[in-house]
């Protein structure tokens, strides 16, 4: 079967881009990563993906006098690939409606945290600050507003009582990597459908193919 084709989105570090290379890198996997857009022509993440060798495209906002001018530019930019999937990952630039719009759940991103909670920044001390006892990520389908839209898959870890912003961080990492990639393989394998805003998976077999707790259990 054809693989799906994605275009991978990043601002920083990239290593959540990096899993999905290293996904993609075994010939069963149902997804092949066609193109890397960052808004920041420095993003470390360019160069794991030239690594790839993995199109790289960088269209830096401070180019563009509004947001929509951006995101324009940016949708217009994706479109001219053949990506069937767009991913967020670590994209720090709050996407339009009109973007939402053009790749409505074609769009998803990661968050690092059990979402509905913690959204926006700094979710690792809001965390600790809330006395959590779990935290982790979740993988989504983007909607207008920010980190919102149908929960795909999320990993959960432990917050432990001597964790830092820094060391929670490390661990929910962690499990991103593994989740990221889980979540592009049931998508790849045309699997995820989204009802009434709800993201149903085919096939199923046990509630850990979409919760994943990384410690086990
Ligand atoms: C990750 O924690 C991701 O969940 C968040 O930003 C971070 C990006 O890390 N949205 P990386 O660039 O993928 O290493």
């Amino acid at each position: 079967m054809a693989k799906l084709k994605v275009a991978v989105l990043i601002s920083g570090r990239g290593s959540n881009l990096q899993s999905l290379i290293d996904a993609c890198a075994a010939p069963d996997y149902p997804a092949e990563i066609i193109a890397v857009f960052s808004n920041d022509r420095s993003a470390a993440g360019l160069d794991r993906a030239r690594a790839a060798r993995i199109p790289t495209t960088a269209i830096d906002h401070h180019d563009y006098a509004t947001r929509e001018a951006f995101d324009e530019a940016l949708s217009k930019a994706v479109r001219a690939t053949d990506a069937e999937l767009v991913c967020l990952a670590g994209f720090m630039r709050l996407v339009t409606e009109t973007f939402v719009h053009d790749w409505r759940d074609r769009l998803i991103n990661i968050h690092p945290s059990l979402l509905p909670a913690f959204g926006g920044l700094n979710t690792h001390a809001r965390a600790i600050a809330a006395g959590v006892r779990f935290s982790g990520c979740t993988i989504h389908f983007v909607r207008a507003e920010m980190d919102a839209g149908p929960i795909i898959v999320q990993a959960v870890v432990p917050v432990l009582a001597e964790d830092t912003p820094d060391s929670l961080a490390a661990r929910v990492l962690v499990a991103e990597h593994q989740a990221y990639p889980l979540a592009v393989r049931m998508i790849g394998e045309g699997r995820v459908r989204v009802v009434n805003e709800v993201a149903h998976i085919d096939g199923i077999s046990s509630p850990h193919e979409v919760l994943m707790n990384p410690t086990g259990g």
